[in-house]
């Protein structure tokens, strides 16, 4: 087992995403960890109530900085909330994000570019704008991927391409910033079970992602991610379906390719007809 050399204890974590799945489990964790957590996210109610649940459980302080990561006025102010309230950010987690679902010869590119605004456009402004106090603290930039950025899947054409465009930025920012003892971790979760699903945005029938049984509890996840912290990874890649995945696209990709194109159709069930639902 690697050794903790980042613990928690006493550091400022900013988590993008935290009204929610993967970025709420993570602030929980953090917290518990003797972390203190600024949680961003544009619902306020949500991530005020996490704040006051952590805080009032001797967890950990909390802080909620309402924001939405595609405005930088809104990014810089979660910045100086942070800094004000503890004068150094240790972390910062980009990991607001939403999935587009749908063949790409029907996706309209508005929807393409509403999804980069958010996965890419957005993580990259805030990570221009956490760089100085990271600098300072020589902390951490995680970015929430996926494995949808190691290998494309039918129907998330869209959606992985934000998340190799991410995890691109993250290999280059990894050797920017090492000279400033900043290190960049990049996350690559399978399925987790949130609600990332029911919120992404769909055109055409809306189709099970995957049987129930492959999703990795969320908190299972986010002890994961804040192991790969504290034991400074480069890189991680959460759920053994994952792992499958990036194996098989790095020692076999002709073979893989083969096996999606057979059978995505069959596997892709769907499981409601209209395309009503969150398409815009
Ligand atoms: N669940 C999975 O299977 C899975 C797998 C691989 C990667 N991921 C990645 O994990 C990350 C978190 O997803 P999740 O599974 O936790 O989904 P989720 O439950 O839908 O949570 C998404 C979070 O992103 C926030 N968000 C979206 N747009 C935002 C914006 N413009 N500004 C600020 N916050 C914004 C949402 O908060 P508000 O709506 O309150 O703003 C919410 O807290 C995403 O980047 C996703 O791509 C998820």
């Amino acid at each position: 087992m690697l050794p903790v050399k980042y613990p928690f204890r006493g550091r400022v974590a900013i988590i993008t995403g935290a009204s929610s799945g993967i970025g709420e489990a993570l602030a929980r964790e953090c917290a518990s960890r003797g972390g203190k957590v600024v949680l961003a996210a544009r619902s306020a109610a949500k991530i005020e109530a996490l704040a006051r649940e952590i805080s009032a459980a001797g967890r950990g302080d909390a802080l909620a900085v309402a924001t939405d990561v595609t405005q930088p006025d809104q990014v810089r102010r979660l910045l100086d909330a942070a800094e004000h309230h503890w004068g150094r950010v240790d972390l910062f987690v980009n990991n607001a994000g939403f999935g587009v679902w749908g063949p790409i010869e029907k996706l309209p590119m508005e929807l393409i570019r509403e999804n980069f605004e958010t996965n890419v456009f957005a993580a990259l402004d805030c990570a221009q704008a956490a760089i100085p106090s990271l600098r300072r603290a020589r902390g951490c930039l995680v970015n929430i991927e996926s494995v949808a950025a190691l290998r494309g899947l039918p129907l998330a054409g869209a959606y992985a391409a934000t998340k190799h465009a991410l995890h691109a930025f993250s290999e280059c920012l990894r050797a920017e910033l090492a000279a400033d003892g900043i290190r960049v971790l990049s996350v690559c979760p399978g399925i987790i079970s949130t609600h990332f699903h029911e919120n992404r945005k769909q055109i055409g029938p809306r189709t099970e992602t995957g049987p129930d049984w492959l999703a990795m509890p969320v908190e299972k996840c986010a002890r994961q991610i804040a192991r790969a912290i504290e034991t400074g990874r480069r890189q991680v890649i959460i759920t053994w379906h994952g792992w499958f995945l990036a194996l098989a696209q790095r020692i076999a990709p002709r073979i893989l390719d083969r096996l999606i194109a057979a059978n995505y159709r069959r596997l892709v069930r769907v499981v409601e007809p209209s395309a009503s639902r969150k398409t815009p």
